[in-house]
């Protein structure tokens, strides 16, 4: 095994995630579970995964091969729009893991609120309650404005140990991060490498990266680790994996945080898709 160790932090409900995890959109079949192997070889330990990715099976069969431990591995997976009222997220949260053949997650996640549809505080309830029934270990959301986390306080009283939201670069979400710190959320990154956006080529990047001594997608990842975000970067590639996994012996200072975080526009999400108004089923 070529094992990089990667370090863990504690979420408001006492339970530990690994501080970089390995995104799984499009690992799928025999291709993505080799890919996810590999992974784990690596150091990896959480694996993001989602129901409407349609991969849930492939988790089930890495833990199967997988000669690391199922209680040693952090397994995510996310509950759709289209089952959000509260009899169908019980019934989704089972659906998962008899998918998957797993006895409990380790993270379920909220994958959108879906605002208009006013169905988010009922599925959070029923994640909840899966929570308090041991088939989930930590309850999450993604791609929650702050209106969205005070609603949830305000009608089930407790707070998601995680919020995954759009997070990179070019949209760096300051104020959700500082509002995630005040109440005592973890924020995780989705495409932290700005995919779309190509970030690893842009000019401030790479001079960056060659002033370091890191590659552009590890100047990236560390720049999320140092803001005290957890980025998820997918990749079926095993050099790039063990790539992405080692960015835990280097320090970004003040100034070149500042390079990177100057990059932030207003309006810098990939593919426009605020949660306000975007919905996913
Ligand atoms: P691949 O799977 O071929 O490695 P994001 O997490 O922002 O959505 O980005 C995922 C994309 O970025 C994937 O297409 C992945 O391709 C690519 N990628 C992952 N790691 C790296 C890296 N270290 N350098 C360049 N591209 C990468």
């Amino acid at each position: 095994m070529t094992d990089t160790h990667i370090p863990t932090r504690t979420l408001n409900d006492g339970t530990k995630i690994p501080l970089i995890g390995l995104g799984t959109y499009r690992l799928n079949g025999p291709t993505g579970v080799q890919a996810m192997l590999h992974g784990i070889d690596i150091g990896y330990r959480l694996l993001d995964s989602a129901f409407t990715y349609e991969n849930e099976g492939a988790i089930g069969e890495v833990v199967r091969r997988s000669p690391i431990p199922r209680e040693q591995l952090v397994l995510t997976s996310k509950l759709p729009g289209r089952h959000q009222q509260y009899d169908e997220a019980v019934t989704t949260v089972h659906e998962s893991l008899y998918r998957a053949g797993l006895d409990y997650w380790d993270l379920y996640l909220i994958h959108w609120p879906n605002p208009a549809r006013g169905t988010y505080v009922e599925a959070f309830q029923a994640l909840i309650d899966m929570k308090e029934a041991g088939l989930i270990r930590s309850v999450g959301v993604c791609n929650f404005l702050p209106e969205h986390l005070h609603t949830l306080k305000e009608h089930v009283g407790v707070l998601p140990s995680v919020n995954q939201v759009e997070l990179h670069p070019r949209f760096n979400q300051s104020a959700l991060r500082a509002l995630h710190d005040e109440l005592g959320i973890c924020t995780q990154s989705w495409s932290p490498l700005g995919r779309k956006l190509a970030l690893v080529h842009a000019p401030v990047i790479c001079a960056l990266a060659e002033e370091t001594g890191l590659t552009p997608a590890q100047l990236i990842l560390r720049w999320h680790y140092q803001h005290g975000a957890v980025p998820l970067p997918k990749s079926a590639n095993p050099e790039r994996q063990k790539e992405n996994a080692n960015i835990f012996h280097c320090e970004l200072s003040q100034s070149q945080m500042e390079r990177i975080d100057a990059l932030s526009l207003p309006d810098g999400r990939m593919a426009g898709q605020d949660p306000a108004f975007y919905e996913e089923f």
